[in-house]
């Protein structure tokens, strides 16, 4: 690997937007920590692996055990962007009397819990890198304001709540001089978006990496899209 590059660190990087953002930091030539749940079968990222800078990893984010390990296992690395993208929509009643408890404790843990527990394990490699960014996927569903449909409690809460997480990262973390990004990726053409969702994957990841690019420290914290606008909380 070519240590003076930039490095980037993803999780569930397998499929979807993950995938995307290894392949353009790939391809620009960052050193890539790509992490995914079933390294075996994840086809498309061994194929990036095989060509570029790329190093895959088996990473569970509801597992409290397998983020010490890597985190011990990557202890001496430095780490420019850190990206807690893995998701979950839900797969079971998100309607008004519908709702499924276990469901429901599966979305939280894996889009409220898990970007906490995976920014604690991997803080200091962010803290000694030149960039010094956290980034959470988050999205609009997740905003109270744009909230006109009702339903999909599951996903809505799960993203409500990272959105405050996100929030006091970047208050805790300011002093160290760490940035977060708080993203809402579009409605993207993605397993979980669907294929009526507004964009493709390109579009949506090239303008998160330009958001990532240019996110300056007022900005940590703030609810922005893949487009650079500021989201109502
Ligand atoms: N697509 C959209 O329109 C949209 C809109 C707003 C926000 N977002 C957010 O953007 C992010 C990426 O979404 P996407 O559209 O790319 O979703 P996706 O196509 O459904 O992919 C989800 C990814 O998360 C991984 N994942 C799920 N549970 C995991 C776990 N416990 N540990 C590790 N990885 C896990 C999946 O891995 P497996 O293959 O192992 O399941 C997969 O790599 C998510 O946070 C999502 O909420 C998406």
């Amino acid at each position: 690997m070519n240590k003076s590059a930039s490095t980037i660190f993803i999780t569930g990087a397998n499929r979807g937007i993950g995938l995307e953002f290894a392949r353009q930091y790939a391809a620009d030539g960052w050193r890539v920590l790509a992490t995914c749940r079933d390294p075996q079968n994840a086809d498309a990222l061994d194929a990036l692996a095989d060509n570029g800078d790329v190093k895959v990893f088996a990473l569970d984010v509801t597992s409290q055990e397998q983020i010490g390990k890597l985190a011990d296992e990557l202890q001496d690395e430095s780490i420019d962007i850190l990206i807690n993208n893995a998701g979950y929509y839900g797969s079971k009643g998100s309607s008004l009397g519908h709702i499924d408890h276990d469901d429901w404790i599966k979305v939280l843990e894996i889009n409220t819990l898990a970007p906490l527990f995976v920014t604690e394990a991997f803080v200091e490699q962010v803290a000694r890198s030149d960039k010094k960014l956290i980034a959470i996927l988050t999205s609009k569903m997740g905003s109270l304001e744009d909230n006109t449909s009702g339903g999909s409690y599951l996903y809505r809460s799960s993203k409500a709540g990272v959105n405050q997480i996100a929030k006091s990262l970047s208050i805790d973390l300011a002093h160290r001089n760490i940035k977060v990004a708080l993203l809402h990726p579009g409605w993207v053409q993605t397993d979980m978006g669907g294929p009526n969702a507004l964009i493709d994957v390109p579009t949506s990841v090239t303008g998160l990496r330009d958001v990532l690019a240019n996110v300056t420290p007022a900005q940590s914290g703030a609810f922005l899209a893949y487009d650079g606008a500021q989201i109502p909380w």
